[in-house]
């Protein structure tokens, strides 16, 4: 091929990928008008690309720490083009849409972990903020009757990281169960117990409290079979009255009050990412391109988190 003919090819693709590029981003663009996010409130922008809450970033907002195009804004109702303007916190560009969350909630009893439910039930989706971050899913789930700390993200990788059984990653319970727990029972349930043909592996369980007739337990385990606490408290002869999640890896409900829900942020995030064997975005983004992440949205990947054949349930 002479040299002419090959410079017009090369000249031919150029152009053509850039009408591609262009094609996707008027896509995006298009994307945002129909979810009647564009333009969108400054703290809800700075939400969902991962900023702070929302509360936080109203605060952040109000403190002057947020400029618009050069400018600082301190009114909350200010309007922006994610994919025009240009956002500063503290003098630094925020990047739309690439910074992953993950929120915690302390879930009540009688809603069911799931985004969507088909047949009219409560689900968590009612009380998580999903239009602030698009592509929230749970990572696993509790019963509709547990209560408790459960974990939200976008980023699928974490997600199915969190859930596999090779990282270990910690979750524990309060257990209220019907009567009074003896020494045996607690040495079986932290040594195993058969479910479904096979041992759980060994889990710490110690005594919170005797009530008289009731026995509150708290147990640390890092599996994640189905209803398996309940099925371990009773394999022993002790059923399950009352069921918490108090903490998974190294995140604890703390004070948060039941129904509501929080952002994860700085050291408690690191520790979450890196219990899960992942860089935190931050760290992957600083590494360089070879070395980050795909950032997967948990939506793309749920198959994974409940992989088939494997009922996983945290
Ligand atoms: N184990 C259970 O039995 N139920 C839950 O919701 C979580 C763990």
């Amino acid at each position: 091929m002479g040299k002419i003919k090959r410079a017009q090819e090369l000249a031919k693709a150029e152009a053509e990928a850039a009408e591609r590029a262009r094609a996707a981003q008027a896509a995006a663009r298009t994307d945002l008008r129909d979810q009647r996010d564009y333009p969108m409130r400054l703290q809800k922008f700075l939400a969902r690309a991962g900023v702070a809450s929302r509360r936080g970033s109203e605060s952040l907002i109000s403190a002057g720490r947020v400029e618009v195009n050069g400018l600082t804004v301190t009114e909350l109702g200010t309007k922006v083009d994610p994919l025009n303007d240009e956002v500063m916190v503290d003098g630094r560009v925020v990047e739309w849409g690439s910074k992953p969350v993950v929120l915690a909630l302390n879930k009540p009893a009688g809603i069911i972990t799931t985004m969507k439910d088909y047949s009219g039930r409560r689900c968590v989706a009612d009380i998580m903020p999903t239009d602030e971050f698009p592509g929230l899913f749970p990572i696993g789930r509790l019963d509709i009757d547990t209560t408790g700390l459960l974990l939200f993200s976008t980023d699928g990788e974490l997600g199915n990281h969190l859930l596999h059984p090779r990282h270990h990653v910690t979750k524990v319970y309060r257990a209220t169960v019907w009567g009074d727990v003896g020494e045996v029972a607690l040495s079986w349930l932290a040594e195993g117990v058969l479910i479904d043909d096979r041992l759980t592996a060994p889990a710490k369980v110690k005594v919170v409290k005797r009530l008289g007739g009731k026995t509150i337990l708290e147990l640390a385990i890092h599996e994640g079979r189905y209803h398996q606490v309940k099925r371990m408290c009773e394999e022993v002869g002790h059923r399950v009255e009352q069921l918490e999640r108090i903490a998974f890896g190294p995140v604890e409900l703390g004070g948060l009050p039941r129904g509501s829900w929080r952002v994860l942020e700085g050291r408690e995030l690191e520790e979450l990412y890196h219990a899960a064997g992942l860089p935190t975005p931050d760290e992957a983004s600083q590494a360089g391109p070879g070395a980050a992440r795909s950032n997967a949205r948990m939506g793309e990947t749920q198959g994974a988190t409940d992989a088939p054949g494997r009922k996983i349930e945290q």
